[in-house]
């Protein structure tokens, strides 16, 4: 399918649902604490979306091609554990990193956001990487109007992490969404300028660097979802699903508790 363009109808429903993801960030900040579980984390999640906001937790035996159902309602990746980390009885530990990705369901629509939190007092390096994967997908998300295109977007994002001395992981990228929770385009976290697919209004996409302290190599472990690092090295992730204007971009994962843009990203 090509990539859609969505209508003014469409995108209030995906503001809905992308506040919704953003609300649950804020609800479950205060719970990231040491000595929670993320089964506990993601127990507190299920409940709230089906209990308070009435939506639908799309990773809940979500089974794209190839993949067992995935068992769990959000995913919490800790440390060195890159993405789609599986929630279980992992206690959460002072010092510890993670990254919590949420996607809800609402009247059919899906808003999908995901941020690091870190647990208690954390290393200095652990919050940098932490800090720079947040602007990485600032400088991203900057580059997004019409007439840009998505070599642009991915350029921008690998320059400054690398300038910073980390690395992009490529074998996950951000994606087009609606009805639907991966949609066509892949929105890759590397590449060259001016290349690529050229971006039109009403296109919507997430942009959602992954981003290694040491090597960009990754591994799957035996639960066949949770990506970890291969070097073992932090690995860090934000995650914003965002619109293409008139004029640039509007970000659609958007809640009270939503982490203010970097100096550079304010208008
Ligand atoms: N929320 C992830 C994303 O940003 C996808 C998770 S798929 C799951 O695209 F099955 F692992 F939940
Ligand atoms: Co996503
Ligand atoms: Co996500």
């Amino acid at each position: 399918m090509p990539v859609q363009i969505k209508s003014s109808q469409d995108i209030e429903h995906l503001r809905v649902a992308g506040r919704l993801a953003g609300e649950l960030l804020d609800y479950i900040t205060p719970f990231v604490q040491p000595g929670i579980t993320t089964n506990e984390l993601d127990r507190l999640c299920h409940d709230y979306m089906v209990n308070v906001q009435h939506t639908i937790p799309a990773p809940l035996n979500y089974a794209p091609g190839g993949h067992t159902p995935y068992p769990k309602s959000i995913c919490t990746s800790v440390n060195q554990q890159i993405c789609h980390g599986v929630p279980g009885d992992k206690v959460l530990k002072r010092g510890d990193i993670i990254n919590i990705d949420v996607t809800v369901i609402k009247d059919g629509w899906h808003g999908d956001s995901s941020r690091m939190f870190c647990v208690g007092e954390t290393s200095p390096h652990a919050r940098r990487l932490c800090e720079i994967t947040y602007e990485a997908m600032w400088h991203g998300i900057v580059k997004v109007r019409p007439g840009a295109t998505l070599g642009d977007i991915g350029h921008a994002i690998q320059t400054f992490t690398e300038a910073n001395g980390y690395s992009v992981v490529r074998e996950f990228c951000g994606h087009g969404i609606g009805r639907r929770f991966h949609e066509e385009p892949q929105v890759l976290h590397y590449g060259r300028p001016g290349q690529g697919l050229t971006l039109q209004s009403g296109m919507v996409f997430t942009i959602e660097p992954m981003i290694n302290a040491g090597r960009r190599e990754i591994r799957q472990l035996a639960d066949g979802w949770t990506i970890v690092t291969r070097d073992r090295s932090l690995s860090a992730q934000w995650e914003h699903m965002l619109v293409v204007t008139e004029s640039g971009y509007e970000v659609l994962t958007v809640s009270e508790g939503t982490p203010l843009p970097p100096d550079f990203a304010r208008s």
